[in-house]
């Protein structure tokens, strides 16, 4: 049966892999495909539909990323978003400008318009709130286009050639802020390129298994990085699924872990049918990491030293140069390691494998790299995991490490995991846990005077945080009732030794990230 497929054209915007999510959700296969490929991606397999991004550049600019103007000869349906819109006008005869005065150039929400006669918004309201991010504007609009929807600031919010398939929108119609945004692109996928639907998690998973399958062989072996989260639990039971026994997990404890966190992960994996290999590496680490007290450097240490472990597990193990590792990278972790034309925000630790240890395996398998966290938590429940720890909080695989600010050590881990385990003991105790997408506590490595009894006091601050999200790219900080702070900031400050204050974060991501670190 011929496959679904949708070509999301990607021109270095910042929500190219939104629009592929986006594309999913309404249940049709995506890909996203660097501009600089388009044709022979676009002749190799034909897809039903092209969505041009958003990017950075001006297209009246001749560095900026243009397309090939074949595309727009091959009879298959576009939708340009932002840059993809200016991209489509520009190329079909219209005229895009740099916007002259500010009311022109928009960001942020903006009341708009629409023509619903346009397929695009089809059974849509005829005003609602979207999101703009642009500072050209499209000053000639190319003549066989009409206008589809406006601001008052814009009379050319969206342009349509209903002929062709051709759409453009100033706007994002894939982030939240842009009411019925997935209903647009919806529209463009079953109205305008004739989509049904039909691709399911299921399709992934089962494609997944048999790409893993191609790849590692009748013979090959893999190491999988096992932390016992959520990502890399999920690609476990896939590999497992797709190999076998050939599959061996090896969960490092870095001595960073939670309190109990190693026992407990090496019980539940202890269960399965899977080779489980527990190694102690906490002298190791944090040998490593002393006196260290950049972030980034911090990750890099980790990132490599892991890649070390795996490395020593493998000659244990006798896994050879044709055999792989497998780690659970996810979307977020490639993408805010800075890949492509992105800003580096934090390393993930599994974006920093030392060269000499990538080169050590035949290939390093990252299946769910392009997934985000509610997919794939979609996906190890299709693999049959249970709802436990497919809705596992998060936890990084540099652990304690960039919760300690500054320099880590045994005594501030320990110190931390005692307290970390008394915010999370009473979040659960009051069933607070099934509001919040993720918490935890960070010693900062502020000291301030307190008064304890009769004596003067100077110890550490411990912020406490605690946030809402489904794919941790965005996330709002969790409004936790305030007794139940109070409860936990006296529990913490009395039992805890080497803490005198508790704060609580209150900043959003952005322009907060999740973790201090
Ligand atoms: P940030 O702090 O970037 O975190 O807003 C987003 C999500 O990613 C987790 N995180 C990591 N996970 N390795 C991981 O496996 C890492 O190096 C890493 N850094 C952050 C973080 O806990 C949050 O869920």
């Amino acid at each position: 049966m011929e496959r679904e497929k949708i070509v999301v054209l990607d021109f270095g915007g910042q929500y190219n892999q939104l629009i592929a999510r986006r594309v999913r959700e309404c249940n049709v296969y995506c890909e996203v495909v660097p501009y600089q490929k388009a044709m022979a991606a676009l002749t190799a397999e034909p897809p039903k539909g092209i969505i041009f991004t958003g990017g950075p550049g001006s297209v009246y600019d001749p560095a900026s990323p243009q397309v090939d103007p074949a595309v727009f000869s091959l009879g298959i349906p576009i939708l340009g978003i932002c840059y993809g819109c200016q991209l489509l006008a520009h190329n079909l005869g219209g005229r895009v400008t740099a916007a002259q005065d500010d009311s022109a150039r928009e960001y942020g929400k903006t009341e708009t318009y629409f023509d619903t006669g346009c397929r695009l918004f089809r059974g849509l309201p005829e005003k609602g709130v979207t999101w703009m991010s642009h500072g050209d504007y499209m000053e000639k609009v190319p003549d066989s286009f009409r206008l589809a929807a406006h601001s008052d600031a814009c009379p050319n919010v969206a342009i349509c050639d209903e002929e062709r398939g051709f759409y453009g929108v100033q706007f994002h119609p894939e982030v939240n802020h842009t009411e019925n945004g997935t209903a647009m692109i919806r529209n463009f996928l079953y109205e305008v390129c004739g989509c049904t639907g039909s691709w399911r998690m299921e399709d992934f998973c089962k494609s997944a298994i048999a790409s893993l399958r191609e790849e590692i062989g009748e013979e090959g072996r893999v190491l999988l990085a096992l932390s016992g989260g959520v990502d890399s639990s999920v690609l476990a039971a896939l590999l497992a699924e797709a190999i076998g026994h050939r599959l061996t997990c090896v969960f490092v404890d870095h001595g960073l872990m939670r309190k109990n966190e190693g026992d407990e992960v090496e019980e539940a994996f202890r269960k399965w049918d899977v080779n489980f290999v527990r190694v102690d590496a906490e002298e190791r680490f944090l040998s490593k990491l002393s006196g260290v007290e950049d972030p980034q450097e911090k990750r890099r240490i980790i990132g490599a030293e892991f890649g070390y472990v795996f490395r020593d597990e493998a000659e244990r193990f006798g896994i050879t140069n044709r055999d792989f590792l497998a780690q659970g990278t996810i979307y977020p972790d490639v993408i805010e390691s800075g890949e492509g034309d992105a800003d580096v925000i934090k390393s993930h630790h599994n974006r920093l494998l030392p060269p000499e240890v990538v080169a050590r395996f035949k290939g390093v398998l990252e299946p769910l790299s392009l997934l985000f966290k509610d997919e794939v938590r979609a996906l190890g429940r299709e693999l049959g995991l249970s709802e436990q720890l497919v809705m596992r909080q998060p936890f990084p695989g540099p652990g304690l490490a960039i919760r300690i600010l500054g320099a880590v050590t045994k005594e501030k881990a320990d110190t931390l995991r005692e307290a970390d385990y008394i915010f999370r003991e009473e979040i659960a105790r009051a069933g607070e846990d099934k509001n919040l997408s993720q918490y935890f506590a960070v010693l900062t490595n502020a000291r301030s005077v307190g008064v304890m009894g009769d004596g003067r006091t100077y110890d550490y601050t411990l912020a406490l945080r605690g946030v809402t999200t489904t794919d941790f790219m965005t996330a709002d900080w969790a409004r936790i009732p305030y007794d139940l702070l109070q409860t936990i900031s006296g529990r913490i400050v009395n039992e805890v030794k080497g803490i005198n204050r508790i704060v609580y974060d209150i900043t959003s991501k952005p322009p907060a990230t999740i973790e201090w670190e």
